[in-house]
């Protein structure tokens, strides 16, 4: 597995993690014995580094049992705090985490989004005071924009952030990869596979159980399920001309930018992972990736 460094001085991780919100039934339900051997089938071929959330269902405490019989030792445990940013908030998300997850520490604490009505220099410096306490070894945001970041690093320095990013959602290339690749910032791509939406198994007609979020979600309604399945029906194509699966593409796609340090791929099953690593091995000529903009042109979201 090809390891790449999150943020100009932090530590190698590898460039495919496991997104462990799907494991606890974000996207319907998933037995737990499965959900154990999922995790446990990532660690084994490479997938070491594992991202989870205070928000993520049971998630945090499905991985404190996954992670027993040596397989903490062995993965970079990332987590979030997600609703409440005030410091007590903060202070109280990590107690939960750290309990759930049945660690004395994370290797990563990110703040879960930017919201306005907690001040970030406020949030941050309890973030760093987590990080001195040896509560978090790093630090992380997710889902803010290059000027929330450029806030945010005026109180405390952090190692990475976490967007959507995919073969359809582009929205970061303009100015927050930039802004990253600048302040020395790691990316953990998120939804590379458009939570299925670009893995070709889906139609118009497919409808999700109520329990599965995108019964629900935007991305998987209407015109932007239409431009998902649009772009998953033209790249297959491109996939089956170069030997990999949809699947394949759409990771790799994602890992062809060096300042992408870590595709977050979210698994159901063992055989989703075995998928995802072969996605490592995948390189783009020129030509394949100006086919594939091309395709972009008038899907993008
Ligand atoms: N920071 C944030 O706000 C944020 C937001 C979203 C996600 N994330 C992180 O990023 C991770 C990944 O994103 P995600 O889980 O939302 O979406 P994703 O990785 O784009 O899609 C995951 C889903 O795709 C399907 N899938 C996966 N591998 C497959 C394969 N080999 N063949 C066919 N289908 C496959 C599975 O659902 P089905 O089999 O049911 O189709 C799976 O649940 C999350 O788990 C989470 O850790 C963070």
């Amino acid at each position: 597995m090809e390891h790449r460094l999150l943020g100009k001085d932090g530590p190698q991780v590898p460039v495919l993690g496991l997104g462990a919100w799907p494991l606890a039934g974000g996207m319907g339900s998933v037995d737990e014995k499965t959900a154990i051997s999922t995790v446990h089938a990532a660690i084994d071929n490479g997938i070491t580094l594992v991202d989870t959330a205070q928000s993520y269902n049971n998630s945090e405490a499905l991985l404190g049992k996954a992670l027993k019989s040596g397989y903490r030792n062995r993965c970079f445990l990332a987590t979030k705090v997600s609703r409440d940013y005030s410091p007590q908030g903060i202070r109280a998300a990590i107690e939960n985490s750290l309990s759930q997850l049945q660690v004395d520490y994370v290797d990563l604490y990110q703040i879960h989004g930017w919201n306005p009505a907690y001040p970030i220099a406020e949030s941050m410096r309890t973030m760093a005071q987590l990080q001195a306490e040896g509560k978090a070894r790093y630090l992380g945001v997710s889902n803010f924009n290059a000027q929330q970041m450029a806030e945010a690093l005026q109180t405390a320095r952090f190692q990475s952030t976490q967007p959507l990013y995919n073969l359809v959602d582009r929205g970061i290339e303009a100015e927050d990869i930039p802004f990253c690749e600048h302040a020395g910032i790691g990316i953990l791509a998120y939804s590379p596979l458009a939570k299925g939406m670009l893995t070709g198994k889906h139609s118009l007609e497919t409808e999700f159980p109520a329990d599965d979020e995108r019964s629900r979600i935007s991305l998987s309604q209407g015109e932007r399920k239409a431009r998902y399945l649009q772009a998953a029906k033209a790249l297959d194509t491109v996939a089956r001309d170069k030997g990999i699966s949809l699947v394949q593409l759409a990771i790799a796609w994602t890992l062809r930018l060096p300042a992408i340090t870590c595709t977050l791929v979210g698994a159901k099953h063992p055989d989703q992972v075995l998928e995802h690593v072969g996605a490592t091995q995948v390189k783009f000529t020129p030509d394949e990736l100006a086919r594939i903009d091309e395709i972009g042109k008038g899907i993008q979201a």
